[in-house]
């Protein structure tokens, strides 16, 4: 997708595309390209009473989300907030300044490696629960293996026993998420509605998680964890430590914005390698080094660009948070357009990853080599993309705080499994897409796996 400097009359009325470019994720690339040509990169339109402009541009898409003033998040942050509270996802204005500043401690580099030998740990006793010839749903493994690394990380604590409460809410709340994004929805959420009735039932099971893990790190002090951590920050003015509700709020919003995704990936990532045999092949060949084997150990995960390859790829052609919204809150100037005030404002990975004018004419392939340079070393700026082609984890002040914890922990991940395994996938399985919170695939991920025998064997 390309802007032009002059800007061509716009058709009169809402582009009828604009619906079905919305409601139809697959076909998104090919009608956008199609749309930018007549609409310059921002495509608007309206669904009943609400405005809706969608940035189809690039360069566009990630000056709406860098813009440091003029919009407010989305209705599903309206949604969380019943939630979450008022956690770094979900608050706005000088209180998400002031907490982006005391939890951005708990994301430094430094802790980052440190979590990076719980991914791995938690990676090889999974590996060790597994045998030959398993026939398994991938993405429910890898949701209850990535709640395992954010009990790890986040709560200091094995949550094995928490787990299926912290699921099964989750799902719940995930299942009533559309209905609550209806038009009528906020209101059902303020009024003694069966809907307020099960968010909240489904709110107080992690609710008892959480405290019970607060209570337990109150106890024992520092276990170098995210709660400790924010148990021991102080307000640089006041010297207060983080109110109670706060650390709450900030707790399930890391607990909930850390698992679900990075499952998704995963399992995505599982699914592609098992249709692309090159690139399984490359995956093996670096996991059959002992270099590889001595980075999964030390977790090291900036040291497997192949596997960090297959991780980009797979945020690229299947980005778990496929769109990411904005209310404009003033009349905006977007690519020499008028977008008016209150107009939802849509930016969809999805759609910009698989655009062939910024990716190529095999924009549509899962090619995890076009992120390797030519000699083999991994390049985050995949050669020749436009800025803002690539946004899995938004931009601007609201950028994901766990985007390096997630590239660590699903690299790590897949690294020691893969060294361990292969998953085979029925041949002409379509897994399917739900694109809800996140983009889940609808059918998960069946495989049977297979001992991998090319790895050689791991150092433990
Ligand atoms: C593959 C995994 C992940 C993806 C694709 C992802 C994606 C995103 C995106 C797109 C945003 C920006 C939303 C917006 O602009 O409205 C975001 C924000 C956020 N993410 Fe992630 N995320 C991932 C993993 C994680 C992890 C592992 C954590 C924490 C452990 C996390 C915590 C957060 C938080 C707290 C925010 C809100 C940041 C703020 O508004 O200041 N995410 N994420």
């Amino acid at each position: 997708m390309t802007t032009t400097s002059t800007h061509p009359a716009r058709p009169a009325g809402p582009p009828p595309e604009l619906r079905r470019l919305l409601l139809n994720l697959d076909e998104m690339p090919e009608r956008a390209a199609a749309i930018v040509a007549a609409h310059d990169g921002v495509v608007q339109g309206r669904s009943g009473p609400v405005r809706v402009a969608v940035m189809c541009d690039p360069g566009l898409a990630r000056e709406l989300l860098t813009r440091p003033a003029g919009t407010t998040q989305g209705r599903g942050i309206m949604v969380l907030k019943t939630i979450l509270g008022q956690g770094l996802l979900t608050s706005s204005g000088d209180l998400h300044r002031r907490q982006r500043r005391l939890v951005q401690p708990a994301f430094h580099p430094g802790r980052i490696s440190a979590y990076a030998h719980d991914a791995v740990r938690a990676a090889r006793e999974r590996s060790a629960a597994w045998r030959d010839g398993d026939r398994l749903d991938l993405a429910e493994e890898m949701s209850s293996l990535t709640l395992d690394v954010v009990g790890r990380t986040i709560f200091g604590t094995d949550v094995t026993e928490d787990a299926r409460e912290v699921a099964e809410a989750q799902a719940d709340l995930l299942s009533l998420f559309p209905r609550a994004l209806r038009p009528t929805g906020l209101l059902a959420l303020r009024f003694p509605t069966r809907l307020r009735r099960r968010v909240r039932d489904d709110v107080a099971r992690l609710d008892r998680v959480v405290e019970h893990v607060v209570a337990a790190r109150r106890a024992s002090g520092d276990a170098g964890d995210m709660v400790s951590m924010l148990l021991a920050v102080r307000d640089e003015e006041t010297g207060e430590p983080m109110p109670a509700r706060q650390v709450r709020d900030e707790v399930l919003t890391l607990l909930l914005a850390g698992h679900e995704t990075t499952a998704v990936l995963l399992s995505w990532a599982w699914f592609e390698l098992a249709q692309t045999p090159s690139a399984r092949a490359a995956l093996d060949a670096e996991l059959s080094s002992s270099a590889a084997q001595g980075a999964v150990e030390a977790g090291r995960w900036q040291d497997l660009p192949v596997t960090r390859a297959v991780v980009a790829e797979t945020l690229r052609l299947r980005p778990p948070a496929h769109v990411t919204t904005r209310i404009t809150t003033e009349d905006l100037e977007i690519g020499g357009t008028t977008v008016r005030r209150g107009t939802i404002c849509v930016v969809s990975p999805y759609g910009l990853g698989r655009d062939p004018a910024s990716w190529g004419a095999d924009a549509a392939q899962w090619r995890p080599d076009r992120w390797l340079d030519a000699d083999g070393r991994y390049d985050e700026a995949a050669p020749g993309q436009p800025r803002g082609a690539f946004l899995p984890f938004g931009a601007g002040s609201r950028v994901c705080i766990g985007a390096a914890f997630a590239q660590m922990e699903a690299t790590l991940i897949l690294a020691a499994l893969a060294t361990q395994w292969r998953a085979e996938v029925e041949p002409g399985f379509d897994p399917g897409l739900q694109p809800l919170v996140t983009l889940r695939p609808r059918r998960g991920v069946p495989v049977t796996l297979r001992s991998a025998r090319t790895a050689a064997a791991p150092a433990r």
